[in-house]
């Protein structure tokens, strides 16, 4: 699944922070999206999901041979097509356990039915089975319980993502917060999924190791802009890249 934007710009308050031209994202297997702070990375991802309004432009899903418009459809709704978004900043699950955080993320809203107010919904022995997989990769501090450190509740948010089976996985700093072996693990699982063909991946990541060793096509924003975009070892030689972002 791929995302095209054409003419996509975000202002506030009458000042630019995001102007893409043309550009898809979600064709090449993993794809990093880099660029200084401030630069409007997280930006182009609200945008590309709905969670922020662009001022202006289009966004585009192509699944097979379908194209659609995503413009008027909710963030929800984008999430539904398989577009799904890892967060920035750290959430909170703190009145849901481990699993039923899991759980929920998992459960399709048609079968979060009101009759399960009376009646405990049927155990899904598949996804039980998926979230003990998950949960024997990745060793949380109590895992019958709650996540508990900032690392813990990141790692929670990137596997709520993960089990909802994204065709699309935008990836908003997953590392930042956790310690590296996890890291290691995460990005891992996350190439299984893009060879087994289940799932391309957009991510953003400021460490630029995890970004050449991850990823097969590389798109270099800086205020608000594409400035360049190619394959890890063209990005590297990029003068601009250099001059803009690597302080050379
Ligand atoms: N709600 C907002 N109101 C006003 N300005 C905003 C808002 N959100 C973001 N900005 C501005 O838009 C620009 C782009 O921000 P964005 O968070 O997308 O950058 P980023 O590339 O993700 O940076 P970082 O690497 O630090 O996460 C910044 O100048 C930021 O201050
Ligand atoms: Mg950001």
């Amino acid at each position: 699944m791929k995302l095209s934007a054409t003419g996509l710009t975000k202002s506030y308050t009458g000042h630019t922070v995001l102007d893409i031209a043309n550009a898809s994202f979600g064709g090449h297997g993993v794809e990093g999206l880099i660029g200084p702070n401030g630069a409007g990375k997280s930006t182009l991802l609200g945008c590309l999901t709905r969670r922020i309004e662009a001022t202006t432009g289009d966004v585009c899903v192509d699944d097979e041979d379908v194209s659609q418009s995503l413009m008027s459809m909710q963030s929800f709704e984008v999430a539904r097509l398989g577009v799904i978004k890892t967060n920035q900043r750290i959430q909170n699950f703190d009145s849901l356990t481990i699993r039923d955080s899991l759980r929920m993320a998992a459960t399709p809203p048609e079968r979060q039915d009101w009759r399960s107010v009376w009646r405990a919904p049927p155990v899904d022995e598949e996804l039980e089975t998926e979230i003990d997989a998950l949960l024997s990769r990745f060793p949380f501090s109590d895992p019958k319980g709650y996540a508990n450190s900032g690392g813990e509740k990141k790692l929670l948010d990137i596997l709520r993502c993960i089990i909802v089976k994204p065709k699309l996985l935008l990836m908003d700093e997953p590392t930042a917060g956790l310690p590296d072996e996890i890291t290691q693990d995460v990005m891992k699982l996350v190439q299984e999924k893009v060879d087994a063909g289940d799932m391309t991946v957009v991510i953003i990541e400021h460490d630029l190791d995890l970004i050449w060793s991850n990823c097969s096509y590389v798109h270099f924003l800086s205020e608000g802009a594409i400035l360049f975009e190619g394959t890890p070892d063209a990005v590297k030689k990029n003068r601009v890249v250099a001059e803009k972002y690597m302080g050379v």
